[in-house]
């Protein structure tokens, strides 16, 4: 099995070794609530055991409908916010190519909607909807999320008055709450097929669930070997009992270790522009999770080298209140070199012949050299590859490393009371009954 891997050997300027290793009770103790369920937000744990218990029958089930959905277009709209949308881009746009939409591939292409409130965008998404065959997906475990609510409103009309109300109702799936919301109502009186996400397992933490693997499956990519990753991952989380051979309470650790000693920001940096929703998905549930009681590193993103050339010369000489975070890729599935010119008027041929892996690898590890000597600590973490069974890992590696490490910080990491403010006052704004 190839493992993701923690190297903290370019944090030592910051916290010695052995400041990480006095962390090791804590971590243990917040597993221990992990696995209990003893301690604040123990109804939200569900995702713990998610991987070893995912139901056979709703699998088979979910297969059966991305089938029959991908018989009907060359398109889906995935309806969803927050958590209820990232865990899903970050897969799909992680494995399909990033020409994916001017390229006829042989599955669905899946665009996004319910994320915003922009009218351009929605006019922009209706145009396309006009033209294309498409269905729909709708993700919302309260169901009653104003902005996947609007955006469905808005499919589902276009929907209905370009096939009928029949045929929509059979484009349309739902994946919400078992019993309550008013997606739950609305999927029950029009019939469509319903998912549910289980009570227990909150947005950010529910990728493995129906609200991810849908989606993920319509993209035409292999959930078996996803959750298999995430299987693996789970073993090592939850069986292994020292920093070194358990990566999640050795990132738990080295990123508390440096919260304690100053460190305000945590950027995740990746190599491959093709992981930025993993940035972003990682943002939600690192930031929700912790960013409470005027705790918690802000969590941060950059992608190299796109952002050296705009975000570096603050990272080097800015500041100082960081760490960074470099998920490392050893082996990309293509394999493109540099061509020889026999002119070399851009002075180049020092590099033909040779991969761009090997110059990217160069340019990787020339940040972390510079980036350390200008002060920031540098965690690296690296998979052997990017495809379904390490992204499975990584996914359950991040969730449980962020329980973890939201226990040891001493906040409640499953709840998220500070998102409810902007809604209060936008309803106010416009005047929702009530408020
Ligand atoms: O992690 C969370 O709980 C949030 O980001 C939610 O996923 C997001 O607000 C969407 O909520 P819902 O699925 O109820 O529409």
């Amino acid at each position: 099995m190839d493992t993701l891997k923690v190297n903290i050997s370019h944090v030592y300027n910051h916290v010695s070794q052995a400041e990480v290793n006095t962390l090791l009770p804590e971590v243990l103790a917040a597993r221990k609530h992990l696995v209990a369920g003893d301690a604040a937000g123990n109804d939200f744990l569900g995702w713990v055991n998610l991987p070893e218990e995912t139901d056979a029958a709703m699998l088979s089930k979910l297969k059966a409908d991305v089938a029959r959905m991908a018989g009907k277009g060359r398109l889906m709209v995935v309806i969803g916010i927050g958590g209820s949308y990232l865990g899903a881009r970050m897969v799909i746009e992680a494995l399909q190519s990033e020409f994916a939409s001017m390229l006829r591939g042989p599955h669905p292409y899946i665009v996004y909607a319910g994320h915003t409130l922009s009218e351009d965008y929605y006019s922009q998404l209706i145009e396309l909807l006009d033209r294309e065959d498409y269905t729909a997906c709708v993700i919302s475990k309260s169901g009653t999320t104003t902005e996947p609510a609007v955006a469905f409103r808005l499919v589902k009309a276009h929907m209905e008055q370009k096939y009928g109300a029949d045929e929509a109702a059979k484009r349309i799936i739902a994946i919400t709450d078992a019993q309550r919301g008013a997606l739950h109502g609305i999927a029950e009186k029009e019939g469509y097929p319903m998912y549910v996400i289980p009570d227990n397992v909150g947005g950010r933490f529910s990728v493995l669930t129906p609200v991810g693997l849908l989606p993920i499956a319509m993209a035409g990519y292999d959930i078996d070997r996803l959750l298999e990753g995430a299987r693996d991952m789970r073993r090592i989380c939850l069986g292994n009992n020292t920093l070194e051979d358990n990566p999640a309470l050795m990132y738990a650790a080295v990123r508390n270790a440096l919260y304690r000693r100053g460190v305000k920001v945590e950027m995740l940096v990746s190599c491959q522009p093709n992981l930025r929703y993993l940035a972003e998905w990682w943002k939600q549930l690192y930031g929700e999770s912790e960013g409470k009681e005027h705790k918690g590193l802000l969590p941060h993103s950059i992608s190299i080298t796109t952002d050296l050339h705009s975000m570096g010369q603050y990272v080097q000489q800015g500041e100082r209140l960081m760490m960074e975070t470099m998920v490392r890729v050893e082996k990309p599935d293509t394999e493109v070199r540099v061509p020889n010119d026999e002119q070399n008027l851009d002075g180049l041929n020092y590099l033909a012949c040779r991969r761009l892996t090997e110059i990217n690898d160069c340019a990787a590890q020339g940040t972390i050299e510079a980036h350390v000597d200008g002060g920031v600590p540098v965690v690296e973490l690296s998979v052997s590859m990017i495809d379904e069974y390490t992204i499975g890992q990584l996914i359950y590696f991040f969730e449980f490393a962020c329980g973890v490490s939201g226990y040891t910080l001493g906040v409640n990491p499953f709840d998220q009371p500070g998102v409810e403010a902007y809604k209060k006052n936008m309803f106010r704004l416009l005047g929702k009954p009530g408020f």
